[in-house]
């Protein structure tokens, strides 16, 4: 909890005086995780460790809490992969919202943007029964967003360099 408030925070930061609100840049950006996948190495402690007593997190729905320790039991290989929006991983929607509203956000930095009172209000505009009709719809927040963000801290020149390879230095 504490790392997705430092990150809020920081983009919060980054993000005064610009007409998207800071609050729907973080909501937006973390429903980025409506496609991929999570390792249970992201898992143990939400699972098996989060209160004292080696209690799950709370906020994991009961229905969802069985299938997520057996696809990574406690003291399993912590490489098993597992996708971050259940249903639909492979679908760019807004499905991730939805699971993070009903308790079955897989990572727990997107669970709490349902215990967050200004991101939780983020997450209901944009499944709300007047979406998209009214309002702005989570997919053309998330472009904005993503726009902004890409502004952000940009290193020019010789001080940075574009991947050929995501995961490696050029
Ligand atoms: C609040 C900020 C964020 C946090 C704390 C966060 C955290 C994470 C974590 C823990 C994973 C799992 C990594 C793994 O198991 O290997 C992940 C995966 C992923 N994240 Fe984020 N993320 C954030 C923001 C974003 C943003 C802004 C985007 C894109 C715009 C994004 C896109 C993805 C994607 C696509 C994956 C899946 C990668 C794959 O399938 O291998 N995330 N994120």
């Amino acid at each position: 909890m504490k790392e997705k408030q430092n990150k809020k925070k920081k983009i919060e930061g980054k993000c005064r005086n610009t007409s998207l609100r800071s609050n729907v840049i973080s909501t937006v950006s973390s429903a980025a995780h409506t496609i991929g996948t999570t390792a249970c190495f992201f898992m143990t402690k939400r699972l098996y460790n989060f209160l004292p007593g080696g209690q799950p997190d709370p906020t994991i729905n009961p229905v969802f809490l069985p299938e997520l320790t057996t696809q990574c039991p406690q003291n399993g290989d912590i490489n098993v992969r597992l996708p971050m929006d259940r249903i639909s991983e492979r679908v760019f929607d807004k499905q991730i919202l939805q699971n993070i509203k009903d308790g079955f956000a897989v990572l727990q930095t997107d669970a709490g943007l349902y215990e967050d009172v200004t991101t939780r209000r983020v997450v209901d505009s944009y499944l709300g029964m007047l979406n998209p009709f009214f309002g702005p719809t989570f997919e053309s927040d998330f472009v904005k967003a993503i726009v902004k963000m890409g502004k952000i801290g940009v290193k020019t020149g010789s001080k940075g360099e574009i991947r050929r390879v995501c995961s490696a230095f050029n």
